[in-house]
This record gives structure tokens, C-alpha cells and sequence, in this order.
């Protein structure tokens, strides 16, 4: 698709970067702010129901004139155009990319190989919600007639993250009466601790697999129907009222043993980590009911008309995309931390890694050829107040250039207890303070001024000039949550475009799964490791011999 393109590293766009990062050398955050009294107010976008600050960023208006003019140059927008009409952007795998169709208005037009795909989604959207609302009634029930009390979600990667991620996320809008697992590990132990005290007569395996052939899925979910049947003391049959599958593969979800009537289908547009607005979310559909489900994918499909729709400048995916080229090339930032200031966003940057990481952790172009640019960083971060107390040393006084996004609500969760309200201010207050200290620091004149003993001033200054991005909500609806998680999805969408890679395979996890395969006789009967390297050989037999074998 871009054969032919100049290297990005050699766009004049590129080059202008490169001197104006020179001129603007060590150029503080306290000047910049200094020189522009409106910079806080002015550095600032409304989307949705999120306000955006960048004004803690090391730009200038040139800057991001330059960044606009590289996103120009590298036609972002072209792709992004693409991407909305359903080519085949995912040249590698000969894929349109369509996630976006996944939210869309029922009256919408969204065509794959000249078909309109939207009835497809919408008519999976009702059969979702059909059988949510059974098992929210108690209608549907397992093959002893009880009912389902217990829902247990089993996949790995986008088929696990996405759903845990926004059950927690949304967990003060889910139904209370029933108990919500996520089993991903390959490690027996993920298994064994979701399903020890729940009665099988009332639990349902929901096994979400895009292609029903992933290992770690394929063996809990066998796991859990021995565990269903040796428990029940039922004979197959059973399988019906206690397993159903999310996948785009029919013929393997009917040879594991689930009917396809049980299965809800997607599409192999829908790429794994892009995934929880479809089939996938089932588990969460259920905790939360349709009517909630439909509110966070209207939250997603507000951002994708943004991100489609919004001049440049005033383009939210856009500016953060291009926030993170910056300091990956001209900064030498190797990483970049999420930070929510919400317990409910525990997993939010654990899902957020495998989006920017499995997409943009790339090393050739779409050509095929070897960037010599910076791809996709290192995403990182658990909730605010905690990593206060652990890792923000680093960040504030450490040697790293670390960006940050840090995300907060300006109310607490409806229905947190009356006595616990107060402490959102807190925690609020922290969350300004932190990208506040991060910005402006503390020069040695202010640490002097407060009596601080000479040895003891440069231990206590603070260099400040650490970029963050401040993203703040009203509060955490389903709908901010989509809204939160398209604007992520866009962000790394347009990092992509401008490295010139394909963001949507990942071809980066097969060597690891085909060498497990190999691997696993040597353990199990010794067999074949004299085929190994002398290191892996040397481990395994360590192995064998602590297994007693
Ligand atoms: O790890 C690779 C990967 O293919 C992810 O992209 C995907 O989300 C995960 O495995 C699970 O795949 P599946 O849904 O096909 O089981």
C-alpha cells in the first residue's frame, strides 16, 4: 500500500522535527508556561465526555504544526479513510480492519467485499442480548434445571482482556447476583481457583476464541467440561445448557462439542484485540444487560466519528498519536505509562499493552523492510494512588523520559458507599498533584528556601519537565469507557500509520507457540531434546529431574 514511500526518517517533515527538537533543547515546562498565560486552558480538547490537557506536554504551537505537517506528509488520514471504508489496510493478512463496524448504528453502511456487514453485527447484537436477558431472569437454566448463577469466561489475549478489563471497569453498573470469572492461563492453577467453590450445576462456560484453535482456551475448556461433567455426574448432553462459544470458527466450535445454536459469531475483520465490542463481550453483556452494552458501544462510535470527522488540530486519537512519535524519535522515550486514578481501572493498562503493544511492536515497514525509527513503546501502569507509593520515584527523579497519560473521574462510581464519597476528593487531589509535580518540579532555589541543608538540595530538587497528558470524565460510565478505549485504539492506529507497519497482525507470537509444541515431549517423555540448544536442553533435563522423572 505504501511501496514507493520516502523513508519517514527521510521526510523533510521528519527532518523540520529534528531541528526544531534541537532548538527547543532543554526549554522548561515552566517557561513555556511562563510565556503563555492561557496555556492550560488553551492546550485542552472536548471530546465527548472527556476533557483532554496537553498543556503539560514539551510542545510548542510549532511543534505541533510540524507534527500535523508529518501526519499530512505520511497520509494518516488517507488510511484512517481506508481503515472506515473497509479495505484491506491488514496487508499481511489480507484483512480489512473493521472494529469500528462493531459499534455502528443499525441504519449504518459498512461494506467488506461489497456487502454491508452491519445487519451481520446487529443481528449477533440481538441474539447477545436475548440470551443475556435468560440468564439475567434466571429463564435459562442448566441441565438440572437450576439456574445460572455463575458465568466463567475462558479465552487468552483479546478474548480475555477485553471482558475482564470492562467487567471490573463497569463493575458498580453489573448485576450483583451473579458472580463473574475470567480464566486466560495455560497454568492449571487460572482453572482451579475460578471454578473450587462453584456449584457446576449452576455455572456456564463461556469459551470466547476468535479461532478456536488457540491452546491455552482449547485445553481449560476441556478442563471445564471434565470438571462440568465428572461433577454433575452427567453424560454429554449436558454440554448444551453449560458451554457456549464466541468465534468466528463454526466447524471447530461443533468439533470441540458445543452447538453452533450456542455459538455467537464474529467476523475475521475483527481483529483479537479489537474484539470486546463484539461476540466477545458476551460475559460482560451479562453483567452489565444489553441496554449498558449499547450505551458504551454508542460511547465507542461517538470517538470513531470524531477521530473520522475532526480537523487535524483539533483531533484527539491524532494529537496522541503524535504526542508519541515525538518523544519515541526525538526524545528517546522507550516507554509510556498509563495511569488511571480509579480502583475500577485496574486492568485498564494490562489491556491498553496488549492493544499498543501487540500492534505496534514492529521492526519492518509494510514493505517488509527494517525501520530504523522507534515503534511502538513499552506500556505501562496500575492505578493511582498505588504507584505513588512505589515506581513514581522514578518518574520523578529518575533518568527516563517516561510520557503519561493520567485518567480521572470528577465523581465517584454511583452507589459507592455515603461514608467512602469524601475520599474521591483525595484521591483527586492526588491526581492533580502528581502531573503538577511532574511539570514544574522543584528548583534548588525552592528547596534552599525552606532550609534545607546544602547536601541535602540536590536529593530533594525535583528537574520537573516530565510530560503527561491529564484525561478527565464526569464520571465512569459504559459510555466513557468506549469512548476512553476508541480514542486508545485510534491513538495507536495513527502511530501505526506514521511507522509505516501493519498494526494489526502479530506475527510476533507464533515462534514462541510452535517451539512450546516441540518442547513439551521433551518434558513430558524425554523425547527430542537433543534437537534443542545446549541452554534449553540443559533446563529441561533440570526439570524432568525436579518433576521426579
Ligand atoms: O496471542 C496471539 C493472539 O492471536 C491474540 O492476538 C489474540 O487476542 C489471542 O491470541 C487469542 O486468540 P483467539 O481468540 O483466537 O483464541
Amino acid at each position: 500500500m505504501n511501496a514507493g514511500k520516502t523513508r519517514l526518517n527521510r521526510m523533510p517533515e521528519w527532518t523540520a522535527l529534528g531541528k526544531h527538537r534541537e532548538q527547543l533543547g532543554a526549554t522548561h515546562l515552566r517557561e513555556l508556561f511562563a510565556a503563555d498565560a492561557e496555556r492550560g486552558s488553551r492546550y485542552t480538547l472536548q471530546v465527548g465526555d472527556l476533557y483532554l490537557d496537553y498543556s503539560k506536554h514539551l510542545v510548542t504551537d510549532e511543534t505541533l504544526a510540524l507534527l500535523r505537517e508529518l501526519a499530512a506528509a505520511t497520509d494518516v488520514a488517507g488510511l484512517r479513510d481506508a481503515m472506515f471504508r473497509g479495505e484491506k489496510i491488514n496487508t499481511t493478512e489480507d484483512r480489512a480492519v473493521l472494529h469500528t463496524a462493531l459499534r455502528a448504528p443499525r441504519d449504518a453502511v459498512v461494506e467488506v467485499d461489497g456487502e454491508n456487514v452491519v445487519p451481520d453485527v446487529h443481528a449477533v447484537l440481538d441474539k447477545m442480548a436475548a440470551f443475556s436477558e435468560r440468564i439475567r431472569s434466571g429463564e435459562w437454566t442448566g441441565h438440572t434445571g437450576k439456574r445460572i448463577r455463575n458465568i466463567v469466561n475462558i479465552g487468552i489475549g483479546g478474548s480475555d482482556l477485553g471482558p475482564a478489563m470492562a467487567y471490573e471497569v463497569l463493575r458498580s453498573y453489573t448485576e450483583r447476583d451473579l458472580t463473574f470469572r475470567f480464566v486466560s492461563n495455560v497454568d492449571g492453577a487460572d482453572l482451579h481457583e475460578a471454578v473450587r467453590d462453584l456449584d457446576p450445576a449452576e455455572t456456564l462456560f463461556i469459551i470466547a476464541s476468535k479461532t478456536f484453535t488457540t491452546i491455552e482456551t482449547i485445553t481449560n475448556a476441556t478442563s471445564a467440561r471434565e470438571w462440568l461433567l465428572t461433577n454433575l455426574r452427567v453424560g454429554p448432553d449436558a454440554v448444551a445448557k453449560h458451554f457456549v462459544a464466541l468465534s468466528t470458527n463454526g466447524e471447530k466450535v461443533s468439533d470441540f462439542g458445543i452447538d453452533t445454536a450456542n455459538m455467537f459469531e464474529f467476523w475475521d475483520w475483527v481483529g483479537g484485540r479489537y474484539s470486546y465490542d463484539s461476540a466477545i463481550g458476551l460475559s460482560l453483556m451479562i453483567a452489565i444487560g444489553p441496554d449498558r452494552f449499547r450505551e458504551m458501544l454508542d460511547g465507542f462510535h461517538l470517538v470513531d466519528e470524531h477521530f473520522r470527522t475532526a480537523p487535524p488540530e483539533a483531533n484527539a486519537p491524532l494529537l496522541l498519536g503524535l504526542l508519541g512519535v515525538w518523544y519515541g524519535a526525538f526524545f528517546d522515550a522507550q516507554s509510556h505509562a498509563v495511569l488511571p486514578y480509579s480502583h475500577y481501572l485496574s486492568k485498564f493498562t494490562a489491556y491498553l499493552q496488549q492493544l499498543d503493544m501487540e500492534s505496534n511492536g514492529k521492526s519492518v515497514d509494510r514493505d517488509g523492510n527494517p525501520v530504523d525509527w522507534q515503534t511502538g513503546p513499552v506500556v505501562w501502569g496500575t492505578p493511582g494512588t498505588n504507584g505513588q507509593h512505589a515506581y513514581y520515584q522514578l518518574i520523578h527523579q529518575g533518568t527516563k523520559v517516561i510520557p503519561a497519560d493520567f485518567i480521572g473521574f470528577a465523581k465517584p462510581v454511583p452507589g459507592l458507599l455515603a461514608g467512602l464519597v469524601p475520599q474521591h476528593d483525595l484521591l483527586m487531589a492526588n491526581f492533580f498533584a502528581q502531573t503538577q509535580a511532574l511539570a514544574f518540579g522543584k528548583t534548588p532555589e525552592e528547596v534552599r528556601a525552606e532550609g534545607v541543608a546544602d547536601e541535602l538540595v540536590p536529593h530533594k530538587t525535583f528537574k520537573g519537565n516530565h510530560p503527561t497528558t491529564t484525561i478527565l470524565a464526569e464520571d465512569l460510565t459504559p459510555s466513557v469507557l468506549g469512548q476512553l478505549i476508541a480514542l486508545y485504539e485510534h491513538k495507536v492506529f495513527v502511530q501505526g500509520a506514521i511507522w509505516n507497519i501493519d498494526s494489526f497482525d502479530q506475527w510476533g507470537v507464533e515462534l514462541g507457540k510452535v517451539l512450546a509444541k516441540k518442547i513439551e515431549p521433551v518434558l513430558t517423555e524425554g523425547k527430542g531434546g537433543e534437537q534443542l540448544d545446549s541452554s534449553t536442553a540443559t533446563l529441561a533435563g533440570k526439570y524432568r529431574t525436579l518433576r521426579g522423572r
